[in-house]
């Protein structure tokens, strides 16, 4: 066999294995679903998250989670770079907002402010009912105040989904498991719904990993950051709430900018980072030096479209090297940008999602441009129930406008 006959052996026996079970798609070895099936999961929903989805026509009978078909689910590092590689355009619906915020503050019944610098709850209004104006001043508080929150919602998957279509291009996962929601068009199982599903219990199983006390596999990131145009507007809904535990902390990466000497900021304004996926993938050039991450190229100082503030754009978990630095420079400069997101407690919110009425659930809609976040891995995943459904929309292709202004600046604090 010649050189060149013996590579294509090799592809085509990997490309043969990868059919079988992409990397990164669960531990199991059939492919499409875990070793248990998804029907097993289904009985094992917890009663007041099968109570909303019965509530809104979901029909789990199926199985539940759904999996993105086989043939969707991109294996090799090219493939799945390509998904989403073209440009679309995105206007921020947040450009709509009236500044005063009138049509969404006015209908609250409170609008309170967690932290001086991050984190608002809204008071008395359901997140099905808002109006196109109220949606769109809700996107510029968003904007401002980086993270929203919202209690005891009545909130179907379907309502999630299209607040998140009023927001932009909804993310579908090529490989996450999803909410199969009914549709006059398709086979809700035959392709992602765009609502991701939360559910740890069924995660670690999933993905054969370790979560626990001793472990912590959700630290400090940002969704969605090796994406063409990443993650705008996340919205987190919680169906099950632990008793105790498993809080979120999100961190602003405005404030984080601005707690940066003139001198640092100066030095990383209009410098560019490379960030990685969270899934792995084959490289068909090199298919056995390992799984390999989707790597993009942005801008590490962001402008965001509609505060015109500048913010700092790294994470612990995906910013892998600042472009044009030494790898020493690029390791001990993102170590410090890091720990300002992480060690500065003034610049977070941490917030406890606490157990609501039965059938009902706790919203958290967030801007990934300006934060990271953190799951608090406190609580007892086999014993402690904890479900949620997640919608992520795409935003702009990042940005850094030389003339934009830091949030202390643009508030006229400094
Ligand atoms: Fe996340």
């Amino acid at each position: 066999m010649s050189i060149g006959d013996e590579q294509k052996e090799l592809l085509r026996l990997v490309e043969a294995l990868a059919a079988k079970k992409p990397p990164s798609f669960g531990k199991s070895n059939d492919g499409l679903h875990d070793a248990r099936s998804n029907k097993y999961w289904a009985n094992l929903l917890p009663e007041s998250t099968k109570k909303r989805f019965q509530k809104a026509g979901i029909d789990i009978e199926g199985g539940y989670p759904a999996f993105p078909a086989q043939e969707d689910i991109p294996k090799f590092l090219d493939q799945a770079f390509s998904v989403r590689d073209k440009i679309e355009p995105f206007t921020d619906r947040g450009t709509f907002a009236r500044p005063d915020k009138k049509a969404l503050f006015d209908a609250a019944l409170e609008v309170r402010d967690l932290t001086k610098h991050i984190g608002t709850e809204i008071v008395g209004l359901q997140l099905k009912d808002l109006t196109t104006e109220q949606k769109d001043d809700l996107a510029l508080l968003v904007a401002e105040r980086v993270v929203v929150f919202f209690r005891d919602q009545d909130l179907s998957p379907q309502n999630q989904l299209s607040l998140g279509e009023h927001y932009g291009r909804v993310e579908k996962h090529p490989q996450a498991p999803f909410v199969p929601i009914p549709s006059s068009r398709n086979d809700p199982y035959a392709q992602g719904s765009g609502v991701s599903i939360i559910w740890l219990k069924f995660l670690k199983d999933f993905y054969g990993i370790r979560k626990g006390f001793r472990f912590n596999n959700y630290p400090w990131h940002t969704d969605l950051v090796h994406e063409r145009q990443p993650a705008g507007l996340t919205h987190l809904h919680l169906d099950l709430i632990p008793a105790t535990g498993g809080d979120t902390v999100w961190s602003s990466g405005y404030a984080a900018y601005d707690k940066l000497s003139f001198a640092m900021k100066q030095f990383l304004d209009g410098k560019n980072a490379v960030y990685c996926s969270g899934h792995a993938y084959i490289d068909r050039n090199d298919p056995l030096s390992g799984p390999k991450f989707v790597e993009r190229e942005h801008p590490i100082i962001r402008t965001h479209p509609v505060t015109g503030w500048k913010s700092l754009f790294v994470n612990r978990s995906m910013t892998r090297r600042i472009v044009g630095l030494l790898p020493d420079e690029s390791d001990t400069i993102l170590g410090y940008l890091f720990s300002v997101f992480e060690n500065n407690l003034d610049i977070q919110v941490r917030w406890s999602w606490q157990p609501t009425k039965d059938g009902f659930g706790t919203s958290a809609i967030w801007d990934n441009r300006v934060s990271q976040h953190y799951a608090v891995g406190d609580y007892d995943v086999d014993e402690d129930e904890r479900h949620g459904t997640r919608v992520s929309t795409l935003a702009e292709v990042p940005y850094f406008d030389n003339n934009s202004v830091s949030q202390r600046e643009g508030l006229g604090l400094e």
